[in-house]
This record gives C-alpha cells, structure tokens and sequence, in this order.
C-alpha cells in the first residue's frame, strides 16, 4: 500500500512571500481576511482549533477540538473549500472525511480542497511514531506475541498512514474524548492493544479501566531489540504504548498541582489527558479541549481552576470567564509552538490565493491512505 501524502511537502508547495504579507499589520490582514470571507460566503468554512491566538480565532468559522472540527467539515453541504487553523494531521483528516466517497458523489465528484495556511503547523507527538517505525514495531511483536490478538489504535493526533496501518488491521482511531470507549471496544475483540503514538494518554486511559502499569510496557522505537523490552513483559502485555509525548503537556507536573493546592485550597485541578500520570492522578478532572471549555462554562461564577493544556487555550478562557478565577497550572509558557506558525499573514496568503484560483498549501491524502484511513476513523465513530 502507498502511504504517500500528495502535495503535501513543503518543497512542492510556493514559498510563503515574507513581503508583502508578513509587513501587512494585522488591522491591513484582517481587513483583507474579511474580503475573502465576504466574496465566498458559505462556501468557505475557516475552522480554528481550540490553541490557535485569538487573531485566527476570530476569523474562524467554527471553533472546536480535533474531531468535531472534523466532523463539522464533513457535515457542511454549502463549503466548497476548508481552510484548517490547526495542526497537520487535523487538516489530514478533514480531507478524508469531507471528500470520503458519498461526500465527492453527491458534489458530483467534486473535492473540496482542504488548506493548512502554513504547511510548517505539524505536531511534534504525532512526529514520533513513523509509518515505517510501526510497521518495523508490528513485525518485530509478531516473532513474540500473536500479532492476530492485537488491535492498534492510534490517537487521532498521528499521521494519515497511521490511521491507514490501524484501518487494515481491524485497528481504530482514537481521540481524547473517547479513548477509554475505544480501548472497551478493542478489549471486547482481543487481548491486547498496541496504542501510539501517546504512551499517556493510552497509560491514563488504560489504568482508569484497572489495567496495572505491569502490564503496560512501552516500546520504544530507537531501541536496538524489541523496543527495549524483554520477551516475558511483552507476553504479559495488555497495552503496548508507544514511546510518543505531546512537549506541550509533558511539562505540566504533580509539584505544579500541589503547589495550587497549597495555595488555593478550594482550587479545582482540570487537565488535558496528554499530561503525564503522575499529573493525571491528582487532577479533579480530566478531559479533550472540548470538554476543558464546556467543564468552565458550566462551573458556577467564583468556581477557582488551574488548567494544564496549551496556553492560548486557557488564556482565552480567562478572557471569556471573567466571573471565574482561572490559573495556568504551570509558572512555565507551555504552548504549541507549531499551532502558533499560523498566523493572520498565513492564513492571509492563503486565502487570497485561493481567490485566484492558484490554491497552495493543499492537504490531500493518497486515495488509497484515505480509503483505510476512513475505516479506521468510521469504527471510532461507531463506538459510543
Ligand atoms: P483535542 O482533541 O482535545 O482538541 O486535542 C488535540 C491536541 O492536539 C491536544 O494537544
Ligand atoms: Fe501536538 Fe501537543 Fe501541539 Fe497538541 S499540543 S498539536 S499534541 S504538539
């Protein structure tokens, strides 16, 4: 199987022109964004992950986590072109969903293109577990463990041949919001897991459904044998976890949360599930970027929260609940430098581009990449 990504390089892609855009203020972008906007009407659709700045937030159509943005892409009739404020997976998997085979039949064969305003906006854990590192992983398991009684899954947060690898192998997608659904799911069909690329999530998840950290190594790609484990813990697995963080939640750590506590003793801990266990264990909640935002906007006014995920994110929160007192659960900048490469200059370019017909920056995903992809991702959907 290709696991190719077409027109998706840098190198193939026109350089970004540094003038005029990057000297525009943002007022001369915006105003020229709000053109675009207005000459397409609803046929354009800007979506703007949770972690984007507020300038690109405000120019977003749609706000939202990794999936539903996705899958608001795939439920427009009107749009006839996407413009994804988000990392490159998420622009990945909107292209598979929007233009999956029903979608392009009823647009009588007509894809909707799918941009990334800067093709630089990648995500370092979705980075650490490669095509050819799984594959290598897979065959390496199958001299030890009966590979046939392993389900992958593979977070959303992953490459498209990921989710492709996952498709062919009766494997599934996961997000944040319903990774321990997915693992009941996989449990009920075979012994074991394989999980990448974040080896926290799938442990947060995992030890929540009472599986002990004993039967939980992680495999690590750069390992000389058997990702670095030795053949009697790999036997005694349940969930084998990739050897892939998120830097972004990584820093968050259990000294950050006590820390709150002993300053604020009513304060209420909520976290991203891509932060480390130790940190997951003492939160009060833990949740997706949807369910951090809906968790604040349903708390009562004076309710004190200290939020571990990326930082434009909470800031915004902070701005838009004013009637709540909301921390930053790290004295550090923890943000997702690759989420901030999109900018107004960017997202500019692009869009006027688009205008005259010379779109850049397209996403498009092998067809046969999207056909596994989309298997992978319809299991998840199924899972309630
Ligand atoms: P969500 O799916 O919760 O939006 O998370 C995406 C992400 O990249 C978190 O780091
Ligand atoms: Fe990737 Fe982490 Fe950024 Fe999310 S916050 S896009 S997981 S690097």
């Amino acid at each position: 199987m290709s696991t190719t990504v077409k027109d998706t390089s840098a190198e193939s892609e026109p350089r970004f022109p540094l003038p005029p855009y990057k000297s525009l203020g943002n007022e001369a972008l915006a105003e020229r964004i709000a053109a675009v906007r207005a000459a397409y009407g609803k046929e354009l659709l800007i979506l703007g992950h949770h972690y984007q700045q507020d300038e690109v937030i405000a120019h977003s159509d749609l706000r939202g986590d990794s999936l539903q943005l996705s899958q608001m892409a795939a439920a427009s009739s009107d749009c006839r072109a996407i413009v994804f404020c988000g990392v490159h997976f998420m622009a990945e998997t909107a292209d598979i969903v929007a233009n999956r085979p029903e979608k392009l039949a009823e647009r009588d064969g007509l894809r909707v293109p799918v941009i990334l305003p800067d093709m630089a906006a990648g995500c370092s854990m979705a980075d650490m577990a490669a095509i050819e590192q799984v594959e290598a992983a897979w065959e390496e398991l199958g001299e030890v463990i009966d590979t046939s009684d392993v389900t992958p899954v593979t977070y959303i947060n992953s490459a498209a041949s990921l989710k492709a690898f996952c498709g062919q192998r009766d494997g599934i997608v996961c997000t944040s919001s319903n990774a321990a659904a997915v693992l009941e799911w996989a449990f009920a069909r075979k012994r074991r897991v394989l999980f990448f690329p974040d080896q926290h999530l799938g442990r947060n998840t995992a030890r929540a459904m009472g599986i002990p950290l004993e039967q939980m190594p992680v495999w690590d790609p750069f390992a000389d044998e058997l990702g670095g484990n030795d053949r009697a813990a790999l036997e005694a697995s349940r969930v084998l976890l990739w050897k892939g963080h998120c830097s972004v939640h990584q820093m968050f750590t259990e000294q950050h949360v006590e820390q709150f506590r002993a300053k604020f003793p009513e304060i209420k801990i909520l976290v991203h599930p891509e932060c480390p266990m130790e940190v997951v264990d003492q939160a009060d909640i833990v949740g997706s970027t949807g369910k951090i935002l809906r968790t604040v906007e349903e708390a009562p006014a004076g309710s004190q929260w200290a939020i571990g995920t990326e930082l434009h994110m909470v800031n915004r929160l902070k701005t838009e609940h004013p009637e709540q007192e909301i921390h930053f659960l790290s004295p550090i900048v923890c943000m997702c430098a690759t989420m901030y490469r999109i900018d107004l200059a960017h997202l500019c370019w692009t869009l006027e581009n688009l205008q005259a017909d010379t779109p850049t920056n397209v996403i498009e995903v092998d067809e046969e990449v999207a056909r596994w992809s989309l298997l992978a991702l319809e299991r998840m959907l199924e899972v309630k």
